[in-house]
């Protein structure tokens, strides 16, 4: 029956405070390598997956939010890389390489087949249609280009800016031709940012002992547009030094997740004194514009005009440690799970 042994990450139990590795175990179970006759699912080898900071919401018992929470003792879920062992939709057949929501597994049985993406370019790194070309970068454009709204000349902060979604956002600002500064945890880091990755200037907020007076350093006329990834004490040092009319683009709020109740924010006002425009988003509210994204992103990264950092650990067995390392900013890049080889 083509059964064969199937490595998994299950959620032990939901997560409280900062996300450990104990909250998540290995197992192993069997898997048929045929599609139930008459299901119309497909089977699929997972050969990339994605840690992202919006799983540590899927980890807790609350169900008000855009997503549900995993199910204790269940498989993990997130975005994948994979190619089809088995099909039974027309529309796939085996070797295609596809992405979209699978299992932190080594072979998947996905009986949702909607919401999966064909890759068609070849020419550009597989793993990259976990963050370039995927739901990070798309974050990074819609919330850039629609929220931002930016103009050439304007000023941009962008926090967790070596990450997924800040490194992309960077680069786009520099290409718009914005004054473009980002803040991480690390001097390595900064140095990525500011070397490699064409930021104008990069900080290291842990060694900031007043983030007001850093960003005061940093943008002595105040900021246009703050691409905020992490909330906190950094949205209100931002908001005290944003100009009149500026943007809010409210990314996420990874300093926040783990947290039992979120910090307040004090300077709201500003959004008043300066006519602060501050907007949470969802990238899949922008789904629309994937295709234009996906061609726009291509085109850069093939002229060179942006590059992509990815983190990549090895094997199944490293998805806990991986995705736990993004709540203390041990990722450099993208973090993404090699479970397979292409
Ligand atoms: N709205 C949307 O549709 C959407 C979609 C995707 C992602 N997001 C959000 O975008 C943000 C970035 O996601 P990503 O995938 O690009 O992650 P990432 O930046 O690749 O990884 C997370 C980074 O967050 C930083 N961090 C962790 N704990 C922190 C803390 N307590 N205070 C400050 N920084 C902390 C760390 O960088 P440092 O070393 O620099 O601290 C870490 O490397 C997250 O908030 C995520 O939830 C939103």
């Amino acid at each position: 029956m083509d059964m064969v042994p199937n490595k998994r990450i299950l959620l032990r139990q939901f997560a409280t405070g900062t996300p450990d590795e104990t909250d998540m175990e290995l197992s192993v179970g069997k898997v048929s390598l045929r599609v139930p006759p008459g299901s119309g699912a497909i089977l699929v080898k997972n050969l990339y997956l994605s840690c992202d900071p919006y799983m540590r919401g899927r980890m807790r018992e609350y169900y008000g939010s855009y997503i549900p929470p995993f199910v204790p003792g269940s498989v993990i879920e997130g975005f994948g890389v994979c190619k089809v062992v088995d099909s039974e939709d027309p529309y796939y057949k085996p070797g295609d390489l596809i992405s979209g929501l699978t299992g932190w597994e080594e072979y998947s049985l996905i009986e949702q087949t909607k919401q999966w993406r064909k890759i068609q370019f070849e020419d550009i790194p597989l793993s990259y249609h976990l963050g370039l070309l995927g739901m990070p970068g798309f974050t990074a454009y819609a919330g850039f280009y629609e929220v931002c709204a930016p103009k050439k000349g304007e000023s941009v902060f962008v926090s967790a800016a070596s990450g997924a979604v800040g490194q992309l956002v960077g680069q786009l600002a520099k290409l718009h031709g914005c004054f473009v500064v980002g803040s991480a945890g690390t001097k390595q880091k900064v140095d990525l940012l500011k070397n490699k990755l064409g930021f104008d200037e990069a900080f290291n907020y842990k060694e900031e002992p007043n983030l007001d007076a850093a960003l005061k350093r940093y943008f002595p006329l105040g900021i246009d547009i703050y691409f905020d990834n992490v909330g906190g004490v950094m949205l209100d040092a931002a908001l005290l030094n944003m100009r009149l009319f500026g943007r809010i683009a409210v990314c996420g709020m990874v300093s926040q997740t783990s947290l039992p109740s979120s910090v307040g924010i004090h300077n709201l006002n500003m959004l008043i004194f300066k006519r602060i425009r501050m907007q949470g988003f969802l990238q899949s509210d922008y789904l629309h514009l994937f295709p234009e994204f996906t061609e726009k992103i291509i085109e850069y990264y093939k002229q060179g005009k942006i590059v992509y950092i990815e983190d990549m650990s090895e094997g199944i067995e490293s998805a806990p440690s991986s995705f736990v390392g993004l709540f203390s900013g041990k990722n450099i890049g993208k973090q993404v799970i090699r479970v397979a080889s292409e």
